[in-house]
């Protein structure tokens, strides 16, 4: 399942993301942290993980991703892998098509985590960056993503994706990963389906004994399916 979460930082956060990640922000070459297959393929700056800019950033997604229910429902975390932070400029540009590693070691909080689950976070106003799409291969077509600052897309983590050139200005993004209570992108779709149709008909018609019972049907199959 692919979606795109709207606002998931405020403006001023956005604004101190900003300028905590300008030219001083301790960038460095991403393939640092590629694996063997990525490497050949990545083109593009990181910033370092343990400075306290880098800390205060992630603080802030973890924080911004933790108020939004919709992430939630769509993600049902168990473990959140530490924000990093990206940049596609100049001559470091571009990401090829890739799939990210299965399971990836968070240097902050010394676990594995599974990557069931990849989001990315755009960070700079589309407007000031030409190309730098997310691209993420879908069943039927190519899906292209380039969102509003401070909105979030989440995707699975089976999928081949890559970044386009940016040929304009500069693409600064927050990536993460999300093991999920429930492994399954299919269950996942399932539940969420479930869960936004329930909450519309709670809209339309408050609880009745109908919402009541496929609350109860949402829960018994969340209990089938989530491992915590
Ligand atoms: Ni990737």
């Amino acid at each position: 399942m692919l979606l795109h979460l709207k606002n998931i930082l405020t403006n001023d956060e956005l604004k101190t993301a900003r300028s905590l990640l300008g030219d001083q922000a301790a960038w460095i070459d991403g393939r640092h942290s590629a694996g063997t297959q990525a490497q050949t393929r990545k083109n593009n700056e990181q910033l370092t993980q343990d400075s306290e800019a880098a800390r205060a950033l992630q603080a802030m997604v973890l924080g911004a991703i933790q108020r939004d229910p919709l992430f939630f429902s769509a993600a049902l975390p168990r473990k959140v892998f530490n924000p990093l932070f990206n940049r596609y400029s100049g001559n470091s540009n571009a990401y090829g098509a890739h799939v990210d590693g299965a399971v990836l070691h968070s240097k902050s909080s010394q676990q594995w985590v599974r990557t069931d689950i990849s989001c990315t976070l755009f960070l700079s106003d589309p407007d000031s960056y030409d190309g730098g799409e997310l691209v993420v291969k879908d069943t039927f077509s190519d899906q292209r993503i380039k969102l509003p600052a401070g909105d979030m897309v989440i995707y699975p983590g089976t999928s081949v994706h890559r970044v386009e050139p940016v040929t304009r200005g500069a693409r600064v993004a927050s990536f993460f990963w999300v093991e999920s209570m429930v492994r399954s992108d299919e269950h996942r779709r399932l539940l969420f389906d479930l869960d936004m149709n329930l909450l519309a008909l709670r809209q339309q018609h408050g609880e009745t004994p109908e919402t009541t019972a496929l609350t109860g049907t949402y829960h018994n199959l969340l209990r089938l399916w989530a491992d915590t």
